[in-house]
Protein backbone atom coordinates (compact mmCIF):
# COMPACT_ATOMS: atom_id res chain seq x y z
CA UNK A 1 0.00 0.00 0.00
CA UNK A 2 0.96 3.68 -0.92
CA UNK A 3 2.32 5.03 2.10
CA UNK A 4 0.35 8.40 2.84
CA UNK A 5 2.80 11.09 4.07
CA UNK A 6 1.38 14.67 5.30
CA UNK A 7 3.08 17.69 4.51
CA UNK A 8 2.38 21.63 5.54
CA UNK A 9 2.18 23.80 3.13
CA UNK A 10 1.93 28.09 4.04
CA UNK A 11 -1.41 29.18 1.84
CA UNK A 12 0.49 32.14 0.58
CA UNK A 13 3.41 31.73 -0.88
CA UNK A 14 3.99 27.86 -1.30
CA UNK A 15 6.24 26.58 0.79
CA UNK A 16 6.44 23.20 2.58
CA UNK A 17 7.38 22.26 5.82
CA UNK A 18 7.16 18.49 7.67
CA UNK A 19 5.81 20.21 10.68
CA UNK A 20 3.48 22.86 11.53
CA UNK A 21 4.48 26.53 11.51
CA UNK A 22 2.83 29.55 12.66
CA UNK A 23 5.22 31.97 11.01
CA UNK A 24 6.26 31.37 7.64
CA UNK A 25 10.18 31.68 7.37
CA UNK A 26 9.75 31.91 3.36
CA UNK A 27 7.02 34.89 3.46
CA UNK A 28 7.02 36.08 7.03
CA UNK A 29 3.09 35.92 7.27
CA UNK A 30 1.63 34.03 10.69
CA UNK A 31 -0.64 31.04 10.80
CA UNK A 32 -0.84 30.41 6.79
CA UNK A 33 0.34 26.32 6.93
CA UNK A 34 -2.26 23.68 6.58
CA UNK A 35 -1.53 19.98 6.47
CA UNK A 36 -2.40 18.40 2.88
CA UNK A 37 -1.84 14.52 2.24
CA UNK A 38 1.19 13.62 -0.23
CA UNK A 39 1.21 10.22 -2.31
CA UNK A 40 4.06 8.62 -2.09
CA UNK A 41 5.09 6.14 -4.79
CA UNK A 42 6.56 3.15 -3.32
CA UNK A 43 7.96 1.57 -6.77
CA UNK A 44 11.66 1.61 -6.42
CA UNK A 45 13.01 3.50 -9.38
CA UNK A 46 16.49 2.38 -11.41
CA UNK A 47 18.06 6.01 -12.04
CA UNK A 48 17.85 6.65 -15.36
CA UNK A 49 21.56 7.51 -16.50
CA UNK A 50 22.73 3.88 -15.41
CA UNK A 51 23.12 2.39 -18.90
CA UNK A 52 20.65 -0.41 -19.60
CA UNK A 53 21.77 -0.89 -23.18
CA UNK A 54 18.51 0.45 -24.45
CA UNK A 55 19.23 3.26 -26.81
CA UNK A 56 16.59 3.43 -28.85
CA UNK A 57 16.43 7.13 -30.60
CA UNK A 58 13.11 8.45 -28.58
CA UNK A 59 10.56 11.66 -29.37
CA UNK A 60 12.28 13.34 -26.69
CA UNK A 61 15.84 12.84 -27.80
CA UNK A 62 18.00 16.14 -27.40
CA UNK A 63 18.50 18.19 -30.77
CA UNK A 64 20.74 20.21 -32.09
CA UNK A 65 19.57 24.12 -32.26
CA UNK A 66 20.27 25.38 -35.23
CA UNK A 67 18.27 21.96 -36.87
CA UNK A 68 14.95 23.67 -34.92
CA UNK A 69 12.69 25.56 -37.04
CA UNK A 70 10.97 28.83 -34.81
CA UNK A 71 8.82 30.62 -37.19
CA UNK A 72 6.54 33.31 -35.32
CA UNK A 73 4.24 31.88 -32.55
CA UNK A 74 0.41 31.17 -34.07
CA UNK A 75 -1.90 33.40 -32.24
CA UNK A 76 -5.40 33.73 -32.00
CA UNK A 77 -6.28 37.40 -32.21
CA UNK A 78 -9.84 38.62 -30.29
CA UNK A 79 -11.88 41.16 -30.74
CA UNK A 80 -10.65 42.81 -27.99
CA UNK A 81 -7.57 45.33 -28.64
CA UNK A 82 -6.21 45.64 -25.43
CA UNK A 83 -6.63 42.15 -24.43
CA UNK A 84 -4.78 41.07 -27.75
CA UNK A 85 -1.86 44.08 -26.71
CA UNK A 86 -1.40 42.91 -22.97
CA UNK A 87 -0.91 39.69 -24.46
CA UNK A 88 1.84 40.36 -27.14
CA UNK A 89 -0.42 40.41 -30.44
CA UNK A 90 -3.01 37.57 -29.03
CA UNK A 91 -3.24 34.29 -27.27
CA UNK A 92 -0.37 31.84 -27.97
CA UNK A 93 -1.74 28.20 -29.32
CA UNK A 94 -0.70 26.11 -26.57
CA UNK A 95 -0.08 28.53 -23.96
CA UNK A 96 -1.24 28.75 -20.17
CA UNK A 97 -3.13 32.23 -19.52
CA UNK A 98 -3.60 32.90 -15.66
CA UNK A 99 -5.74 35.93 -14.81
CA UNK A 100 -5.64 37.07 -11.08
CA UNK A 101 -7.75 39.30 -10.09
CA UNK A 102 -9.65 40.58 -6.88
CA UNK A 103 -13.60 38.90 -6.68
CA UNK A 104 -15.82 41.52 -8.45
CA UNK A 105 -13.09 43.22 -10.78
CA UNK A 106 -14.15 41.59 -13.50
CA UNK A 107 -12.23 38.74 -14.30
CA UNK A 108 -15.69 36.27 -15.60
CA UNK A 109 -17.05 39.22 -17.93
CA UNK A 110 -14.05 39.54 -19.52
CA UNK A 111 -13.62 35.98 -20.21
CA UNK A 112 -16.84 35.36 -21.00
CA UNK A 113 -17.14 38.68 -23.35
CA UNK A 114 -13.85 37.47 -25.36
CA UNK A 115 -15.65 34.21 -25.47
CA UNK A 116 -18.83 35.73 -26.74
CA UNK A 117 -17.21 38.25 -29.58
CA UNK A 118 -14.55 35.82 -30.91
CA UNK A 119 -15.41 33.51 -34.24
CA UNK A 120 -13.43 30.80 -32.40
CA UNK A 121 -15.31 27.81 -30.62
CA UNK A 122 -14.87 28.52 -27.19
CA UNK A 123 -15.69 26.11 -24.20
CA UNK A 124 -15.95 28.50 -21.41
CA UNK A 125 -15.92 25.95 -17.81
CA UNK A 126 -17.76 27.81 -14.59
CA UNK A 127 -17.60 26.26 -11.86
CA UNK A 128 -18.03 29.13 -9.77
CA UNK A 129 -21.98 30.21 -11.99
CA UNK A 130 -24.49 27.97 -12.91
CA UNK A 131 -25.45 27.66 -17.15
CA UNK A 132 -28.51 29.84 -16.03
CA UNK A 133 -26.29 32.71 -14.31
CA UNK A 134 -23.88 32.26 -17.05
CA UNK A 135 -26.82 32.78 -19.30
CA UNK A 136 -27.77 36.32 -17.43
CA UNK A 137 -24.40 37.38 -17.92
CA UNK A 138 -24.42 37.05 -21.56
CA UNK A 139 -27.27 38.48 -22.33
CA UNK A 140 -26.17 41.31 -20.07
CA UNK A 141 -23.33 41.73 -22.34
CA UNK A 142 -25.95 41.21 -25.04
CA UNK A 143 -24.19 39.09 -27.79
CA UNK A 144 -25.25 35.97 -28.74
CA UNK A 145 -22.75 32.85 -30.40
CA UNK A 146 -23.49 29.24 -31.30
CA UNK A 147 -19.38 28.76 -31.08
CA UNK A 148 -19.30 29.77 -27.37
CA UNK A 149 -20.00 26.87 -25.10
CA UNK A 150 -20.78 26.62 -21.58
CA UNK A 151 -20.24 24.13 -19.19
CA UNK A 152 -20.84 24.29 -15.27
CA UNK A 153 -18.00 21.66 -13.74
CA UNK A 154 -15.41 21.53 -11.20
CA UNK A 155 -13.85 18.03 -12.01
CA UNK A 156 -10.74 18.19 -13.89
CA UNK A 157 -11.39 14.47 -15.58
CA UNK A 158 -14.60 15.38 -16.08
CA UNK A 159 -14.12 18.70 -17.78
CA UNK A 160 -11.50 17.15 -20.15
CA UNK A 161 -14.12 14.66 -21.15
CA UNK A 162 -16.25 17.13 -22.30
CA UNK A 163 -13.62 18.65 -24.09
CA UNK A 164 -12.83 16.18 -26.04
CA UNK A 165 -16.56 16.23 -27.42
CA UNK A 166 -16.53 20.39 -28.34
CA UNK A 167 -13.02 20.14 -29.39
CA UNK A 168 -13.02 24.03 -28.71
CA UNK A 169 -10.19 26.26 -30.18
CA UNK A 170 -9.79 28.05 -26.57
CA UNK A 171 -10.48 26.39 -23.03
CA UNK A 172 -11.33 29.32 -20.41
CA UNK A 173 -11.85 27.79 -16.81
CA UNK A 174 -13.22 29.87 -14.15
CA UNK A 175 -11.31 29.62 -11.39
CA UNK A 176 -8.75 27.91 -10.60
CA UNK A 177 -9.53 27.63 -6.99
CA UNK A 178 -13.31 25.80 -7.59
CA UNK A 179 -11.12 22.82 -9.09
CA UNK A 180 -10.16 19.55 -7.93
CA UNK A 181 -9.23 15.95 -9.10
CA UNK A 182 -10.15 12.91 -7.69
CA UNK A 183 -6.48 11.61 -7.75
CA UNK A 184 -5.84 13.94 -4.87
CA UNK A 185 -7.33 13.81 -1.24
CA UNK A 186 -7.31 17.50 -0.57
CA UNK A 187 -10.19 20.04 -0.73
CA UNK A 188 -10.77 22.56 -3.75
CA UNK A 189 -8.43 25.75 -3.20
CA UNK A 190 -6.08 23.78 -1.10
CA UNK A 191 -2.35 24.20 -2.56
CA UNK A 192 -2.12 20.52 -3.66
CA UNK A 193 -5.21 20.78 -5.54
CA UNK A 194 -4.66 23.90 -7.55
CA UNK A 195 -0.88 22.71 -8.26
CA UNK A 196 -2.23 19.13 -10.03
CA UNK A 197 -5.20 20.88 -11.45
CA UNK A 198 -3.13 23.89 -13.38
CA UNK A 199 -0.57 20.78 -14.22
CA UNK A 200 -2.88 19.09 -15.71
CA UNK A 201 -4.19 21.76 -17.72
CA UNK A 202 -0.95 22.50 -18.59
CA UNK A 203 0.28 19.12 -20.43
CA UNK A 204 -3.49 19.59 -21.87
CA UNK A 205 -2.45 23.05 -23.48
CA UNK A 206 0.79 21.69 -24.39
CA UNK A 207 -0.30 18.27 -25.94
CA UNK A 208 -3.10 19.78 -28.30
CA UNK A 209 -1.73 22.83 -28.87
CA UNK A 210 -5.08 24.78 -27.32
CA UNK A 211 -4.80 27.99 -25.44
CA UNK A 212 -6.09 27.73 -21.95
CA UNK A 213 -7.25 31.20 -19.98
CA UNK A 214 -7.28 30.24 -16.02
CA UNK A 215 -8.71 32.54 -13.75
CA UNK A 216 -7.88 32.96 -10.78
CA UNK A 217 -8.71 35.09 -7.66
CA UNK A 218 -6.35 37.16 -5.44
CA UNK A 219 -6.36 37.65 -1.83
CA UNK A 220 -6.21 40.98 0.08
CA UNK A 221 -3.02 41.40 0.07
CA UNK A 222 -2.54 41.04 -3.97
CA UNK A 223 -1.27 37.27 -4.21
CA UNK A 224 -3.04 35.16 -6.28
CA UNK A 225 -4.58 32.51 -3.83
CA UNK A 226 -2.53 30.30 -2.47
CA UNK A 227 0.20 29.55 -4.16
CA UNK A 228 3.09 31.50 -5.92
CA UNK A 229 4.03 28.09 -7.67
CA UNK A 230 1.05 29.08 -9.88
CA UNK A 231 3.00 31.67 -11.56
CA UNK A 232 5.99 29.64 -11.99
CA UNK A 233 3.72 26.77 -14.14
CA UNK A 234 2.18 29.16 -16.31
CA UNK A 235 3.43 30.88 -19.49
CA UNK A 236 1.76 34.21 -19.03
CA UNK A 237 0.07 35.79 -15.95
CA UNK A 238 -2.24 38.92 -16.65
CA UNK A 239 -3.95 40.48 -12.96
CA UNK A 240 -6.98 42.71 -13.54
CA UNK A 241 -7.06 45.36 -11.04
CA UNK A 242 -8.29 48.63 -10.08
CA UNK A 243 -11.47 49.92 -7.64
CA UNK A 244 -14.21 47.79 -7.56
CA UNK A 245 -15.86 51.38 -6.97
CA UNK A 246 -14.29 53.16 -10.11
CA UNK A 247 -15.07 52.71 -13.48
CA UNK A 248 -11.81 51.94 -14.67
CA UNK A 249 -9.87 48.53 -14.56
CA UNK A 250 -6.61 48.03 -15.44
CA UNK A 251 -5.09 44.55 -17.25
CA UNK A 252 -1.62 43.90 -16.13
CA UNK A 253 0.53 41.68 -17.67
CA UNK A 254 2.76 40.46 -14.42
CA UNK A 255 4.67 37.58 -16.69
CA UNK A 256 4.79 36.93 -20.38
CA UNK A 257 6.70 34.60 -22.20
CA UNK A 258 5.37 36.06 -25.21
CA UNK A 259 5.44 39.33 -24.82
CA UNK A 260 6.64 42.45 -23.03
CA UNK A 261 5.72 42.38 -18.79
CA UNK A 262 5.13 45.96 -19.32
CA UNK A 263 1.88 46.16 -20.51
CA UNK A 264 -1.32 47.53 -19.78
CA UNK A 265 -4.89 47.57 -20.95
CA UNK A 266 -7.93 50.00 -19.70
CA UNK A 267 -11.57 49.43 -19.74
CA UNK A 268 -14.79 50.77 -18.17
CA UNK A 269 -17.21 48.79 -16.39
CA UNK A 270 -20.31 49.79 -18.10
CA UNK A 271 -24.20 48.12 -17.92
CA UNK A 272 -23.10 45.73 -20.73
CA UNK A 273 -19.88 44.38 -19.37
CA UNK A 274 -16.35 45.89 -20.39
CA UNK A 275 -15.89 48.35 -22.59
CA UNK A 276 -12.32 48.81 -24.15
CA UNK A 277 -10.60 52.59 -23.21
CA UNK A 278 -8.62 52.74 -26.81
CA UNK A 279 -7.67 56.90 -25.69
CA UNK A 280 -6.94 56.95 -22.04
CA UNK A 281 -5.35 59.55 -22.05
CA UNK A 282 -8.26 61.74 -22.92
CA UNK A 283 -10.12 59.97 -19.49
CA UNK A 284 -7.86 60.45 -17.35
CA UNK A 285 -7.33 63.92 -17.74
CA UNK A 286 -10.30 65.73 -15.77
CA UNK A 287 -11.51 69.34 -17.03
CA UNK A 288 -8.79 71.69 -17.19
CA UNK A 289 -10.70 74.95 -17.69
CA UNK A 290 -11.01 75.14 -13.69
CA UNK A 291 -7.52 75.86 -12.24
CA UNK A 292 -6.72 74.21 -8.93
CA UNK A 293 -3.51 73.96 -6.69
CA UNK A 294 -1.75 70.68 -6.68
CA UNK A 295 -2.90 69.25 -10.02
CA UNK A 296 -0.20 68.31 -12.92
CA UNK A 297 0.11 66.41 -15.91
CA UNK A 298 2.44 64.18 -16.75
CA UNK A 299 3.38 62.02 -19.55
CA UNK A 300 4.59 58.83 -18.87
CA UNK A 301 5.20 55.28 -20.54
CA UNK A 302 3.51 52.25 -19.70
CA UNK A 303 4.32 49.39 -21.83
CA UNK A 304 4.56 50.49 -25.41
CA UNK A 305 1.71 53.57 -25.28
CA UNK A 306 2.56 56.48 -23.92
CA UNK A 307 -0.33 58.21 -21.46
CA UNK A 308 -0.90 61.77 -20.18
CA UNK A 309 -1.55 60.76 -16.83
CA UNK A 310 -3.36 63.66 -13.86
CA UNK A 311 -1.28 63.27 -10.73
CA UNK A 312 -2.77 65.37 -7.93
CA UNK A 313 -1.04 65.92 -4.30
CA UNK A 314 -2.02 67.74 -1.61
CA UNK A 315 0.06 69.54 1.57
CA UNK A 316 -1.28 71.20 4.48
CA UNK A 317 -0.09 71.82 7.51
CA UNK A 318 -0.22 68.66 10.09
CA UNK A 319 -2.22 68.34 12.92
CA UNK A 320 -0.46 65.82 14.45
CA UNK A 321 3.28 65.75 15.46
CA UNK A 322 4.28 62.57 13.03
CA UNK A 323 3.39 63.77 9.84
CA UNK A 324 1.36 61.90 7.42
CA UNK A 325 2.61 61.31 3.78
CA UNK A 326 0.24 58.88 1.52
CA UNK A 327 0.01 57.48 -1.87
CA UNK A 328 -2.14 56.25 -4.00
CA UNK A 329 -0.58 54.97 -7.12
CA UNK A 330 3.20 56.26 -6.76
CA UNK A 331 5.42 54.55 -4.56
CA UNK A 332 5.72 55.58 -1.09
CA UNK A 333 9.49 55.39 -0.69
CA UNK A 334 10.08 57.68 -3.35
CA UNK A 335 7.47 59.75 -2.54
CA UNK A 336 9.67 60.22 0.74
CA UNK A 337 12.84 60.66 -1.15
CA UNK A 338 11.06 63.62 -3.67
CA UNK A 339 10.12 65.26 0.11
CA UNK A 340 13.48 64.94 0.86
CA UNK A 341 15.07 66.51 -2.04
CA UNK A 342 12.30 69.11 -1.91
CA UNK A 343 13.44 70.01 1.16
CA UNK A 344 17.34 69.82 1.16
CA UNK A 345 17.82 71.07 -2.52
CA UNK A 346 15.05 73.59 -3.12
CA UNK A 347 14.33 74.75 0.87
CA UNK A 348 10.82 74.01 0.67
CA UNK A 349 9.69 72.83 4.73
CA UNK A 350 7.68 69.65 3.85
CA UNK A 351 9.32 68.43 6.77
CA UNK A 352 6.28 69.42 9.09
CA UNK A 353 3.67 69.21 6.04
CA UNK A 354 1.02 66.18 5.80
CA UNK A 355 1.23 65.32 2.19
CA UNK A 356 -0.62 63.19 0.35
CA UNK A 357 -0.28 62.27 -3.39
CA UNK A 358 -3.18 60.57 -5.93
CA UNK A 359 -2.77 59.24 -9.45
CA UNK A 360 -5.91 59.55 -11.38
CA UNK A 361 -8.02 56.96 -12.81
CA UNK A 362 -6.47 54.32 -10.07
CA UNK A 363 -3.72 53.90 -12.34
CA UNK A 364 0.17 52.63 -10.57
CA UNK A 365 2.50 54.09 -12.23
CA UNK A 366 6.14 53.06 -12.10
CA UNK A 367 7.94 55.19 -14.65
CA UNK A 368 10.52 57.43 -13.08
CA UNK A 369 9.63 59.64 -15.81
CA UNK A 370 6.50 60.73 -13.59
CA UNK A 371 8.85 61.65 -10.57
CA UNK A 372 8.77 65.67 -11.94
CA UNK A 373 4.97 65.69 -12.38
CA UNK A 374 4.33 64.97 -8.71
CA UNK A 375 7.04 67.22 -7.53
CA UNK A 376 5.40 69.55 -9.68
CA UNK A 377 2.11 68.81 -8.39
CA UNK A 378 3.47 68.66 -4.32
CA UNK A 379 4.95 72.39 -5.64
CA UNK A 380 1.69 73.67 -6.89
CA UNK A 381 -0.29 72.42 -3.71
CA UNK A 382 2.32 73.57 -1.33
CA UNK A 383 2.79 76.99 -2.75
CA UNK A 384 -1.26 77.31 -3.34
CA UNK A 385 -0.71 78.25 -7.02
CA UNK A 386 -2.28 76.37 -9.86
CA UNK A 387 0.18 75.65 -12.90
CA UNK A 388 -0.74 76.55 -16.34
CA UNK A 389 -3.22 74.03 -17.58
CA UNK A 390 -1.27 73.29 -20.87
CA UNK A 391 1.85 72.85 -19.32
CA UNK A 392 3.51 69.10 -18.48
CA UNK A 393 6.12 67.48 -17.36
CA UNK A 394 8.60 64.81 -17.85
CA UNK A 395 11.72 64.02 -15.91
CA UNK A 396 13.10 61.84 -13.24
CA UNK A 397 14.51 63.27 -10.01
CA UNK A 398 17.83 62.26 -8.65
CA UNK A 399 18.93 62.60 -4.97
CA UNK A 400 20.55 65.77 -5.61
CA UNK A 401 17.05 67.32 -7.45
CA UNK A 402 19.20 67.01 -10.70
CA UNK A 403 16.25 66.13 -13.57
CA UNK A 404 17.66 63.06 -15.46
CA UNK A 405 16.52 61.90 -18.95
CA UNK A 406 13.57 59.74 -19.28
CA UNK A 407 13.43 57.43 -22.28
CA UNK A 408 10.94 57.05 -25.32
CA UNK A 409 10.88 61.00 -24.91
CA UNK A 410 9.39 61.36 -28.88
CA UNK A 411 6.86 58.95 -28.11
CA UNK A 412 5.79 61.29 -24.96
CA UNK A 413 5.58 64.34 -26.71
CA UNK A 414 3.89 63.71 -29.62
CA UNK A 415 0.97 62.17 -27.11
CA UNK A 416 1.25 65.48 -25.50
CA UNK A 417 1.11 67.32 -28.92
CA UNK A 418 -2.26 65.18 -29.91
CA UNK A 419 -3.79 66.32 -26.85
CA UNK A 420 -3.31 69.92 -27.46
CA UNK A 421 -0.55 70.65 -24.67
CA UNK A 422 1.73 74.06 -25.07
CA UNK A 423 4.60 73.19 -23.74
CA UNK A 424 6.54 70.74 -21.41
CA UNK A 425 9.25 71.04 -19.15
CA UNK A 426 11.98 68.24 -19.81
CA UNK A 427 15.58 67.38 -19.02
CA UNK A 428 17.90 70.23 -20.92
CA UNK A 429 20.54 67.75 -22.17
CA UNK A 430 17.27 66.16 -24.09
CA UNK A 431 16.29 68.96 -26.03
CA UNK A 432 18.71 69.60 -28.79
CA UNK A 433 17.85 65.85 -29.32
CA UNK A 434 13.85 66.59 -30.02
CA UNK A 435 12.40 67.64 -32.90
CA UNK A 436 8.69 68.63 -31.60
CA UNK A 437 5.62 70.19 -34.25
CA UNK A 438 3.90 72.09 -32.48
CA UNK A 439 4.98 71.80 -28.63
CA UNK A 440 7.07 74.28 -27.02
CA UNK A 441 10.44 72.27 -25.11
CA UNK A 442 11.60 73.84 -21.97
CA UNK A 443 14.66 72.29 -21.10
CA UNK A 444 15.41 72.43 -17.27
CA UNK A 445 18.64 71.02 -15.44
CA UNK A 446 17.35 70.45 -11.44
CA UNK A 447 14.23 70.84 -9.76
CA UNK A 448 15.27 74.61 -8.57
CA UNK A 449 14.79 75.57 -12.16
CA UNK A 450 11.49 74.09 -11.66
CA UNK A 451 10.22 75.53 -9.11
CA UNK A 452 12.16 79.41 -10.34
CA UNK A 453 10.11 78.81 -13.99
CA UNK A 454 6.74 78.07 -12.37
CA UNK A 455 6.86 80.32 -9.55
CA UNK A 456 9.03 82.81 -10.07
P1 LIG B 1 -17.44 39.53 -12.25
O1 LIG B 1 -17.12 39.60 -13.69
O2 LIG B 1 -18.34 38.45 -11.79
O3 LIG B 1 -16.11 39.57 -11.43
P2 LIG B 1 -15.13 38.39 -11.01
O4 LIG B 1 -15.34 37.27 -11.95
O5 LIG B 1 -13.78 39.06 -11.14
O6 LIG B 1 -15.44 38.06 -9.60
O7 LIG B 1 -18.06 40.89 -11.68
C1 LIG B 1 -18.32 41.96 -12.37
C2 LIG B 1 -18.94 43.07 -11.60
O8 LIG B 1 -19.28 43.99 -12.60
C3 LIG B 1 -20.22 42.73 -10.87
O9 LIG B 1 -20.21 43.39 -9.61
C4 LIG B 1 -21.31 43.30 -11.72
C5 LIG B 1 -20.63 44.27 -12.63
N1 LIG B 1 -21.07 44.23 -14.04
C6 LIG B 1 -21.40 45.40 -14.67
O10 LIG B 1 -21.32 46.48 -14.08
N2 LIG B 1 -21.82 45.36 -15.98
C7 LIG B 1 -21.92 44.20 -16.67
O11 LIG B 1 -22.32 44.20 -17.85
C8 LIG B 1 -21.58 42.98 -16.00
C9 LIG B 1 -21.68 41.67 -16.73
C10 LIG B 1 -21.16 43.04 -14.70
MG1 LIG C 1 -16.13 35.41 -11.45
Amino acid sequence: MAKSKTVFFCQNCGASSSKWIGNCPSCKQWNTYVEEVVEKSTVQHVPAWVDTGNNKPQKADPKPISSLNSGPEQRIKTTDEELNRVLGGGIVLGSLVLIGGEPGIGKSTLMLQTALKTKYKVLYVSGEESENQLKMRADRIGIDNDECFILSATEIQEIFKQVKKVKPHLLVVDSVQTLFSKSIESTPGSISQIRECTGQLLRYAKESNTPVMLIGHITKDGQIAGPKVLEHMVDTVLQFEGDRHHVYRILRAVKNRFGSASEMGIYEMAGQGLREVSNPSEVLISNREQLLSGISITAAIEGVRPLMIETQALVSTAVYGTPQRNSNGYDLRRLNMLLAVLEKRCGFKLGAQDVFVNIAGGLKLDDPGTDLGIAAAILSSYENIPLPSFTAFVGEIGLSGEVRASRRMDQRIAEAEKLGFEEILVHAGSVKNLRPDSIKLVGVRNIMEVAEYLFG
